[in-house]
């Protein structure tokens, strides 16, 4: 390598580190944290270690989740995420009825990551017509009623590629959140376990749990 190539090669990792920087200074001092709070971080680890193509996200709110996989994304270098949710007034909406989709899309420009994230303004039963691509992580967060993620992993799980990752939040609601008849994230999940499906819950936040698509899970020795 030249002195001229790898100065200009320092240089470029130099900014790219001060823009990491930026994202995560944003992400600890703006104060936007949803629900999921430091969780979201266990969102970061799975895209950095997975190096996904595609990553799929229903109910993005204000974007806290949307930033610590995008940020993961630009530190891959690669792949990209579709960040689902009408913005509008639903059940589901931490921030009360109000439009999320301005605060989202000016977190993702604060944290420099609107090349990462593809902000898609709809219901996730709108954005799954058409869908065709492999899907290699999928985070669903969006409407936690039983028929509601029941429908979003109907849509979207035929997508996930073998060893592709979903993750449900809010799956410890019952035993640790406040009582909510329509809350139907446990229930959903719980079936998916009993019918074999591969379940890691990690009991923060209401609690993540990691499934993957195949009942048993993948042969890890060649069949
Ligand atoms: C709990 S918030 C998501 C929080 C976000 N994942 C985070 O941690 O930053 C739930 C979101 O789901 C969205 N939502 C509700 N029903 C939806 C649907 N059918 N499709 C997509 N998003 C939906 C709501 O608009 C709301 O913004």
């Amino acid at each position: 390598m030249s002195i001229l190539s790898t100065f200009l090669w320092k240089n470029r990792q130099l900014r790219h580190q001060i823009y990491l920087l930026r994202a995560r200074y944003h992400l600890a001092a703006s104060g936007f944290a949803t629900g999921l709070g430091a969780s979201a971080w266990l969102l970061h680890g799975l895209v950095r270690s997975l190096r996904p193509q595609t990553c799929v996200e229903i109910g993005s709110a204000t974007g806290w989740s949307a930033c610590h996989i995008g940020l993961a994304l630009r530190e891959n270098f690669a792949g990209r995420l579709y960040a689902i949710d009408p913005h509008g007034p639903t059940a589901w909406n931490d921030q009360g009825p109000i439009d999320t989709y301005p605060i989202l899309r000016r977190n993702l420009r604060r944290c420099g990551l609107e090349d990462h994230v593809e902000i898609v303004r709809s219901t996730s039963v709108e954005a799954a017509r058409g869908w065709t691509r492999p899907v290699d992580f999928l985070f669903i967060d969006g409407d936690h009623s039983y028929p509601g993620v029941k429908g979003d992993w109907d849509l979207f799980s035929p997508f996930l590629t073998d060893f592709g990752i979903a993750v449900f939040h809010d799956t410890t609601w019952e035993r640790r959140g406040p009582n909510r008849p329509d809350m139907g994230v446990p229930r959903f999940v719980e079936e998916l376990r009993r019918k074999g499906h591969p379940v890691i819950t990690i009991d923060r936040d209401c609690g993540l749990s990691l499934v993957q698509n195949r009942v048993g899970g993948l042969p890890l020795v060649p069949e």
